[in-house]
């Protein structure tokens, strides 16, 4: 084939090899044919944490971590934070273009009409004790939910995938605000078909409570939960959505492959950082303590969370316009003061030359958590808020690969460096053999 080759000699045997490269890639498979000896199995490329690995292709979020640059479909997400709501979104990552209003119209009512669960999993959620994390609720929850929805195994019908893309988009923020009423102790909510999609959250956390919003309030609540489930709703092949394909890839069910996608995203170092921010903050306590720990997090002794990225080197988009929405959640619901310790730990780690040398920016989980608390919300539940936006992005890209003509089952490779082979010594034998040792 002609086009641009990467050539490869091996100073092992002087031999040399051609790989062709494709949008500044090589397949890794052409590396199997470098050998030193023809009973080889051939060379692997290593790469721990996969971070120079391509696992597929994609057309759905194109990010530039340099530049900080994110875009969803090509639309970048500045332009989709302000102008459009989440389900809006929703059908752009799914359905690869923006709807007319007529298409929202009918996608917004098809979602609204699978908000409702099966009385059973309200029984199902019950058994959980009243302290459990509402994340654990959340991934046994949906796994759950693949033995109510039996045909969900159906996966080759793209409109029976279709039809449970919907469900779990319907049904997300309901087994959410479950999961939060279980733990304050109050009777679950049924939603509201009337309402919009964040609006209707909030009606099922709060209704009938002390915590339920006036109207004003709640419409600029809804409007900010709104764009922060647009700002999560994808991050291409970040940790869960990688658990996602994996989990999928073995043709598993939609249902039990978003629940591995959600506790891949439970962990502090991806979606559970902004509860671990909040716990941090915590910590810290004052402006006057910031020196101290930031001592300690250059010594190698702790994480400064909600700081870092596999994917930026520069300021994360989307925690630029999470520290606007944070200024109008603050209007209706106060001012929450850890802000002013977030914002002084910025700027002295903006200043220090650790995070400079390494590139080090606030994500989008270092100011999510202090509005998420300013709205009422426990940090328990910062992560099940992640997840409602991110389900989008993780069905986006489970349809994308269901329909990849590429896809196989994800099956990496290992090197192995354990030991060679051993003769087993029989059982009565290895007590003597370990006593003469220690004799
Ligand atoms: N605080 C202090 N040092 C850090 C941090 C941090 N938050 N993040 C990275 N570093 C250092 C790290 O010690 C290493 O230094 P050295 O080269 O001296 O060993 C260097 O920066 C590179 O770090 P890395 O661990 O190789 O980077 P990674 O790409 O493997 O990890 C990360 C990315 C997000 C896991 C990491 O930055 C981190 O642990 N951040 C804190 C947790 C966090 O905020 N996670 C949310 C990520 S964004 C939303 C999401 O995906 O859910």
């Amino acid at each position: 084939m002609s086009g641009p080759k990467l050539n490869i000699t091996d100073s092992r045997t002087g031999r040399s090899y051609e790989l062709d490269i494709t949008h500044s890639t090589v397949p890794a498979i052409g590396l199997r044919q470098i050998r030193e000896d023809p009973e080889e199995f051939g060379m692997l490329s290593y790469d721990p944490g996969y971070t120079n690995t391509a696992s597929c292709t994609s057309r759905i979020t194109y990010i530039d971590g340099g530049k900080g640059i994110l875009r969803y479909r090509g639309y970048p997400i500045e332009q989709l934070a302000k102008q459009c709501s989440y389900t809006e979104v929703a059908h752009l990552l799914l359905n690869g273009d923006l709807p007319t209003q007529s298409e929202l119209d009918a996608w917004d009512t098809e979602i609204m009409e699978h908000s409702m669960v099966h009385e059973n999993i309200k029984k199902f959620m019950d058994g959980f004790l009243h302290d459990a994390h509402p994340m654990g609720v959340l991934v046994s929850t949906v796994a759950a939910m693949s033995t109510f929805y039996p045909d969900a195994k159906d996966i080759a019908s793209k409109r029976n995938r279709s039809r449970q893309q919907i469900r779990l988009i319907g049904k997300m923020p309901t087994i959410a605000a479950y999961a939060y009423r279980k733990s304050q102790g109050h009777p679950y909510a049924d939603p509201n078909w009337d309402l919009g999609y964040a609006e209707n959250f909030i009606h099922m956390l709060w209704t009938g409570t002390r915590r339920q919003p006036k109207p004003a309030q709640s419409a600029v609540l809804a409007k900010a939960l709104d764009t922060l489930f647009v700002l999560h709703a994808d991050h291409e092949q970040n940790c869960s959505t990688s658990t996602m394909r994996q989990v999928g890839s073995s043709h598993a069910d939609p249902y039990v492959s978003l629940s591995a996608a959600a506790a891949a995203l439970y962990g502090p170092l991806h979606g559970g950082a902004s509860e671990a921010v909040l716990s941090m903050l915590d910590e810290i306590g004052s402006l006057d303590k910031i020196p101290e720990f930031i001592k300690q997090v250059k010594a190698g002794e702790r994480r400064l969370m909600g700081f870092g990225h596999r994917v930026y080197k520069n300021y994360d988009p989307r925690a630029r316009i999470i520290s606007r929405i944070a200024d109008e959640v603050f209007e209706v619901t106060g001012r929450n003061p850890k802000i002013d310790l977030a914002k002084e730990l910025e700027r002295i780690a903006l200043e220090d030359d650790y995070f400079v040398k390494r590139r080090l920016y606030p994500n989008v989980d270092f100011y999510s958590g202090i509005i998420y608390q300013a709205m009422g919300f426990a940090p328990e539940m910062f992560t099940v808020l992640f997840a409602i936006g991110r389900t989008v992005g993780w069905l986006a890209h489970w349809e994308e690969m269901m329909s990849d003509p590429e896809l196989r089952i994800s099956r990496p490779r290992q090197l192995y460096l354990g030991p060679g082979e051993r003769t087993l010594v029989p059982i009565d034998q290895r007590l003597e053999e370990a006593q003469e040792k220690v004799s």
